[in-house]
């Protein structure tokens, strides 16, 4: 009998490969997060951080390594530049249980905030929509936009529109979240009202994988940071560790090219 693990991560990736044809942007890259996990990724532009994402919620195919939901291996079919996901049962699941917040909020526009916020619930998961309705509303309460629920996204700041996104991504009721950079599209004293639903969430124990460029948010928030260099992690550990005594060169001069930013 394999020993399984008891108290599995709830996403765990272990020696994940991705190309883009010829473009190999993850060349073996293994990353997990436990239940109420924070884990930061950074690292320059290009260096594989949004793909790692969206190969982990199976937005994108990889070509080898394991992908891990609570200990549940995403089952493959084909090899290489062929392997797709076999169950389509098991991609909706993974992905609803890892809700992703984009950088450009990617909200509906033809829908209210209210109604952006129980799309998903009510239309991929099958929930009673008067269920929905009352824990959407409670929700965009929590993110401080509960008198917002019957305007359109083109009415609302960036930084509401994001926080109406994160909304619609807690009404999964996820395991995790997937952030991207959920911050970068926003002015700084917009970008702080985001910050802070973050960290709350943070607080409460949620499990999160967060791609930021805000150093400062990855050292507040996180129990882990990863630093992807060219699609390989470069260095990892505790964030004191990370951003206050970074062993890798590369580490260094991505810190303090960061910080003079
Ligand atoms: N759909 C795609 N087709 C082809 N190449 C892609 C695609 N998406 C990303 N890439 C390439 O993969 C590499 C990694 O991109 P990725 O978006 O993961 O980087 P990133 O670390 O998120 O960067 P940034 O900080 O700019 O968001 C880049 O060289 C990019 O050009
Ligand atoms: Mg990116």
């Amino acid at each position: 009998m394999p020993v399984t693990d008891p108290n599995p991560p709830v996403l765990e990736i272990r020696d994940l490969h991705k190309s883009y044809g010829a473009l190999e942007v993850l060349k073996g890259v293994s990353i997990a997060a436990k239940k109420g996990d924070v884990v930061s990724l950074i690292g320059s532009s290009g260096s594989g951080k949004s793909t790692l994402l969206r190969c982990a919620n199976l937005l994108e195919d990889s070509q080898q390594g394991e992908i891990l939901f609570e200990g549940e291996p995403v089952t493959w079919r084909g090899k290489g530049p062929g392997r797709h996901p076999a169950d389509r049962k098991q991609v909706i699941r993974i992905r609803t249980n890892l809700s992703m917040v984009f950088q450009q909020f990617n909200l509906w526009a033809h829908m209210t905030i209210l109604q952006n916020v129980m799309e998903a619930p009510v239309t991929v998961l099958g929930e009673d929509r008067h269920e929905v309705e009352t824990r959407a509303r409670a929700l965009l309460d929590k993110v401080g936009i509960g008198d917002k629920c019957d305007v359109f996204p083109a009415q609302l700041s960036g930084g509401q529109q994001q926080r109406a996104a994160i909304a619609r991504a807690l009404a999964m009721q996820p395991r995790a979240l997937l952030f991207d950079e959920p911050t970068s599209a926003l002015d700084p004293e917009l970008e702080q009202e985001v910050v802070r639903v973050i960290k709350a969430l943070a607080e409460e124990g949620r499990t999160m994988m967060l791609v930021t460029h805000d150093m400062r948010l990855a050292a507040d928030v996180s129990d882990h940071v990863v630093f992807l260099h060219q699609g390989l992690i470069e260095e990892q550990g505790p964030p004191d560790q990370v951003f206050g005594a970074p062993k890798s060169e590369r580490l260094q001069q991505f810190l303090s090219a960061t910080v003079a930013a």
